[in-house]
This record gives structure tokens, C-alpha cells and sequence, in this order.
């Protein structure tokens, strides 16, 4: 059995409500339910975590070094163009972690051209919306 967590950064929280045109009308949790569908006949443990808090974020990523974690998703959300504690955190990972998000945002604003904690991630994923998270799963347990 392979241990994942997926981690989602801040407004995440307010998906399906939060900007329907540009990030669809799926919840979050719908986003979770979907995943765990398509994954349903794989031997996974996947644990959901959201917060609007960096220092959580970070501290999550810390806590997956000893709590058995295999793979990590990481939609660090607005934090993925800032966060330098994020950025640090993650590169202590000696385990796949890899960094989705629902948009393309190489095709928005030019402040979200900064990706910061992609630079620490094993591979990235952005532009395939909900089925973002499920694939980069997949990625890593079909290689
Ligand atoms: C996002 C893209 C970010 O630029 C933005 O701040 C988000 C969501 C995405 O999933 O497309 O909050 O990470």
C-alpha cells in the first residue's frame, strides 16, 4: 500500500464558488471524491489536507518526513509563486513530491509567472484541472 498526501494551499477551500470560469465548479471536496474514484482499484492511502495558513503548509510537509508518506501532491496555490519556507520545506523531501495546479497559469497574469516552489518539485502539473490531481498519482504509481 502506497501512503500519498495532498496538500492544497489558501482559497482552495473556496472552489466550485471561488472564480467558476477560471477554476471550474467542482468543490474541493468533489475534486477528492473524483480522485479517489478513478484510483478506487489501486491499494492507496490518500490523505486530503487544506489550509489557508503557510506555516501549516510547511508543517505538514515536515510531518510527512516521519509519518510513513510515499508521495506527495502539492497544489500550493497563490504560495506557489512566494513561498520561500514552502520552497525550503519541500527540498528536504527525499521522497516524489509533485507540484499541480488546476489552471495553466503560464497562460495568466504575469505575477503567477513565478514559480517558486516548483523549482523544489519532482515534476510539475498545470492546466488539467480536476484531473490534475488523480494523473500526477498516477504518473507515480504507473511508472
Ligand atoms: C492555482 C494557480 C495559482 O496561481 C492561484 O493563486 C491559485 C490556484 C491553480 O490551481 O491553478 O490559487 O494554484
Amino acid at each position: 500500500m502506497k501512503k500519498i498526501l495532498v496538500i492544497n494551499g489558501p482559497n482552495l477551500n473556496h472552489l466550485g464558488r471561488r472564480e467558476p470560469d477560471i477554476y471550474g465548479s467542482l468543490t474541493l471536496s468533489e475534486i477528492q471524491k473524483y480522485t479517489e474514484e478513478k484510483l478506487k482499484s489501486y491499494n492507496l492511502e490518500i490523505e486530503w489536507f487544506q489550509s489557508n495558513i503557510e506555516g501549516e503548509i510547511v508543517s505538514s510537509i515536515q510531518t510527512s518526513m516521519t509519518s510513513g508518506v510515499d508521495l506527495i501532491i502539492i497544489n500550493p496555490a497563490g504560495y506557489g509563486h512566494t513561498s520561500v519556507a514552502i520552497y525550503d520545506a519541500m527540498k528536504m523531501i527525499d521522497k516524489p513530491i509533485i507540484e499541480v495546479h488546476l489552471t495553466n497559469v503560464y497562460s495568466r497574469e504575469d505575477f503567477r509567472q513565478t514559480m517558486l516552489t516548483a523549482k523544489a518539485a519532482s515534476k510539475i502539473m498545470s492546466g488539467l484541472g480536476k484531473n490534475a490531481y488523480y494523473l500526477a498519482i498516477l504518473s507515480e504509481i504507473e511508472k
